[in-house]
């Protein structure tokens, strides 16, 4: 018997892994429409689900982290709880016609809460995952992507790009995801096999302070819309001489997105021709760009930053929201152990999330559960959720200028 059973009294029907993240390069581009490049961690959140009729209209959840028991109406707003997640996906997925059964669910995962590795987009998209198999909805991974990101900002009540959905439900091991977020199209970059991309929490909690990136964000699209341009993705490195017009925080803002997008094209150039030098200065730039321009750094990931590079790493940058959380860090596979022993000696409140891949493979149990799908006359998902923008070539960014 394992745990479901054991918790709920009847089999799990499917199970659906989904894992964290960390992001290479490009902090606070997505909702500015641009580039992203982030990668999976081994760690991950596993969804278990059963249909039980017994239990009227409510969807009952248990998560073994929390070691608690939650009964939910999906008639309810959120509550601030780690079930607000479970209830927004699947509000989402009524607004899409789906009738949803009374479900029991249960949550495990290994990826670490509030260290900036999109705890949340591993649970809602391994959430989204279980949902679809189990009510035969055959939903992309793309329309898991969206359907998670649409629910963490309305139903939940964070503004988030889209980043973490996307790289939660469509990255691979060993693999950044190259992604663009105007258009959502991506690309896989492979990473290096004798370098470790190092992820460090700094000890302080990263409460994804909403205000702060909210705050942020309502700052790049009040100077996009000063600009006059749609988003921020729309201006080039050459029109940061004609910010003038800007109040100074807000052409702080601006350099940081315009400059960082062109560090993930930067990256992903240096990554494909092996200039591994050229990606720890890259993201050395990012961090700094991200202390100085975005102030989205805080002192212990100042810190960490600091004694990561002192000790040997070709780079390091602060990943993720900010406001506290992780570090990533550009290490020689060789040098990993005596790196790790410098850094925890200068940082003894930092902790090692992970030191690179793991060959573990995320499953999906297959478990056939006849169900109503869509109700009748409606169109396929895809056309009501995804409303991306046709790409502007008007203004791109080059590789390696
Ligand atoms: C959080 C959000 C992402 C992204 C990052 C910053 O992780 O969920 O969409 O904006 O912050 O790059």
């Amino acid at each position: 018997m394992n745990n479901f059973e054991t918790i709920f009294g009847l089999p799990a029907q499917v199970s659906a892994q989904a894992p964290g993240r960390v992001n290479l390069m490009g902090e606070h581009t997505d909702y500015n429409q641009g580039f992203v490049l982030p990668t999976i961690l081994p760690h991950k959140t596993t969804v278990q689900m059963a249909v039980d009729n017994s239990i009227g209209g409510k969807v009952e959840l248990f998560s073994t982290n929390y070691q608690q028991r939650i009964e939910r109406s999906l008639h309810q707003q959120k509550i601030n709880h780690w079930s607000d997640y479970i209830v927004a996906c699947l509000q989402q997925l009524q607004q899409c016609q789906i009738v949803i059964p009374s479900l029991k669910i249960l949550v495990e995962s290994n990826v670490p809460i509030g260290a900036g590795v999109a705890s949340s987009a591993a649970l809602e998209v391994a959430l989204l995952k279980a949902a679809s198999e189990l009510l035969q909805l055959d939903l992309t991974e793309l329309e898991v992507a969206c359907l998670a990101q649409k629910a963490e900002s309305e139903g939940v009540g964070m503004p988030c790009g889209i980043m973490d959905q996307m790289v939660a439900s469509l990255g691979k091991e060993n693999q950044a995801l190259f992604l663009d977020t105007r258009d959502l199209s991506f690309e896989y970059v492979e990473l290096p096999t004798d370098y470790h991309f190092a992820v460090i929490h700094s000890g302080k909690t990263h409460v994804l302070a909403q205000s702060a990136y909210k705050k942020r964000r309502q700052e790049c699209e009040r100077a996009a819309a000063l600009m006059n341009v749609a988003s921020l993705r729309d201006l080039c490195l050459s029109e940061l001489n004609f910010l003038d017009q800007l109040p100074h925080v807000l052409r702080q803002r601006v350099v940081h997105v315009v400059t960082e997008n062109q560090r993930v094209l930067d990256s992903v150039a240096a990554l494909k021709q092996n200039r591994i030098a050229d990606l720890g200065e890259l993201m050395n730039a990012s961090h700094l760009s991200q202390k100085n321009q975005f102030e989205v750094t805080v002192k212990e990931t100042d810190l960490l930053w600091q004694a990561a590079i002192n000790r040997g790493a070709l780079g390091a940058r602060q990943t993720g929201g900010g406001f506290g959380g992780a570090v990533v860090a550009l290490v020689p596979a060789r040098v990993l152990q005596s790196w790790w022993d410098g850094v925890s000696h200068d940082c003894p409140q930092a902790s090692l999330i992970s030191q690179g891949q793991q060959p573990e493979k995320a499953s999906l149990r297959r478990v056939r559960w006849v169900f109503p799908k869509i109700s009748s006359g409606e169109q396929p998902l895809l056309a009501i959720k995804l409303k991306v923008e046709p790409i502007k070539m008007a203004k791109v960014f080059r590789f390696g200028t």
